[in-house]
């Protein structure tokens, strides 16, 4: 996009020098704010059709606008549009070209309006559009992982604390963990959407216009739950964006987490499961190498949009009322937000279908690491012991586990009544990583039984919905 300084300002009239060829490039945003074209001319649409309505224009002025506006959408989309640097915004060079296209009367547009509010505007639109596309995305991904949870409810793999074996869990349980997070998630875009969807427009440059505006109508045209209140915020504050942002950073530090999960499990040391060939990349010297390159860059993006939200607390924090040109630095901190949530969470939902899971090697992992050793304290103080006694009667035979080579399950009778006279044959029912699932039936619990009725409780909550 080359600086074409033969171009008029619309701001032109005050001034008798034209303006530095490399401030034209500093201080414009064309490069990036044409991605708002389309929320730009809806919104303009609207204005148009409110001046009308309230007879600051003409019918027929508003019709001529409104051709005009769909005009460049259509030049815009066809690729037939030369944005120019010396119109600076998206919103000059839309109305330079309206101008252009239909005379006189496209001069008429920006009466009582302002661009501080005309982008306030854009961007509302614009996130509003994308935090519905998100909350797609995010429901797209927890039915897949209701479909895998499903598969896995009675699969078993090692739970952690610490990274150190703690309980066997069912991996079916495990995903559903995700699909809570992920639910949050989804909670938090709805919730910041009632924010955004409130209309700048009307609030002019900062203070309002003199016109007889209508902007309950203008509000409605746009599917604006109601105009901002106060002018001055309207046009100034740019609070949902960072509330987007941070939305957006907690489902990246999820997708971070998850993407860590999936790095340890496919490796040779794990090998819980196998990503596929497909989501994955080889090394240039290491022929054997197969690196899951897709959840480390996930991983890796969550830290750019983590920053992207510290940017714009860091943009905002210093401003005074009203609209300052600080705003100008929001759009591709948030732009870029929006396309690496998207990405992310696309690529997940495609690749966790493909997974390969290696039941046995979980498996043979929650039979290591006495993964049951407080099922046994449980069976003992159902035999009446106190659970403080029972866990350092476990303890000692967790000890000499360690020191003989055996996990719980593999000791005899015998051995194990050595630590306690109240340890009887129907033990071995409660050692067992089958026994010590199934025990946590509880609302929330790892059992498979409760796996699927979860799994029916998360069906049932996505599709009221989508309903
Ligand atoms: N490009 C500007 C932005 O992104 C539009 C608003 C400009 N307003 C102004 N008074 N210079 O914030």
């Amino acid at each position: 996009m080359a600086a074409d300084s033969s171009k008029e300002k619309p701001w032109g009239g005050r001034f008798t020098e034209s303006t530095d060829a490399f401030v034209e490039e500093f201080t414009a945003s064309i490069g990036f704010d044409q991605r708002l074209y389309r929320h730009d001319i809806a919104g303009s649409i609207a204005h148009a059709r409110m001046l009308s309505h309230t007879g600051i224009i003409t019918e027929s002025e508003c019709s001529q606008l409104v051709d005009g506006l769909e005009g460049i959408q259509s030049d815009i989309e066809r690729g037939d549009f030369a944005w120019s640097v010396a119109l600076e915004d998206v919103h000059m060079n839309i109305e330079s070209r309206l101008i252009d296209r239909i005379g006189e009367t496209g001069k008429k547009l920006h009466t009582g309006r302002s661009r501080n509010d005309q982008v306030a505007t854009d961007l509302r639109l614009f996130l509003r559009e994308e935090i519905d596309g998100l909350c797609s995305a995010i429901d797209r991904l927890q039915t897949v992982l209701v479909v895998l949870a499903e598969q896995e409810a009675d699969t078993i793999l090692p739970g952690f604390t610490h990274l150190q074996v703690a309980m066997p869990v069912t991996f079916g349980h495990h995903l559903l963990a995700w699909t809570e997070m992920l639910e949050r998630d989804h909670a938090r875009l709805l919730d910041c959407r009632k924010r955004v969807n409130i209309m700048p427009l009307g609030a002019a440059a900062l203070a309002g216009t003199g016109f007889p505006i209508d902007r309950e109508y203008t509000a409605q045209l746009l599917g604006f739950d109601c105009p901002a209140a106060n002018s001055l915020d309207a046009v100034s504050d740019r609070d949902f964006v960072i509330e987007f942002c941070s939305a957006a950073a907690l489902v990246m530090m999820h997708l971070s987490r998850f993407s860590e999960e999936l790095i340890l499990w496919s490796s040779a040391q794990f090998n819980f499961i196998e990503l596929p060939d497909s989501f994955c990349t080889g090394s240039s010297i290491m022929p054997q190498k197969k690196n899951p390159d897709v959840p480390e860059l996930v991983r890796g993006k969550s830290g750019r949009v983590t920053g992207h939200l510290v940017s714009l607390l860091t943009l905002m924090k210093g401003q005074p009322l009203a609209y300052n040109k600080d705003n100008q630095e929001d759009k591709e901190p948030l732009f870029d937000t929006v396309d690496t949530l998207k990405g992310s969470l696309r690529v997940f939902a495609d690749m966790l279908p493909a997974i390969t899971v290696n039941r046995g090697a979980m498996a043979s992992a929650a039979r290591q690491g006495f993964s049951t050793a407080t099922d046994l304290a449980d069976y003992l103080v159902r035999k009446g012991i106190a659970f403080r006694d029972a866990h350092e009667i476990v303890g000692r035979a967790v000890l000499h586990g360690v020191e003989t080579g055996k996990d719980l399950p593999e000791m005899t009778l015998d051995e194990l009544q050595e630590f306690s006279g109240n340890i009887e044959p129907d033990v071995f029912g409660v050692l067992t990583l089958e026994g010590s699932v199934a025990a946590r039936k509880h609302t929330g619990g790892t059992a498979p039984e409760q796996v699927r009725s979860a799994v029916a409780a998360v069906r049932s909550r996505l599709a009221g919905r989508n309903s």
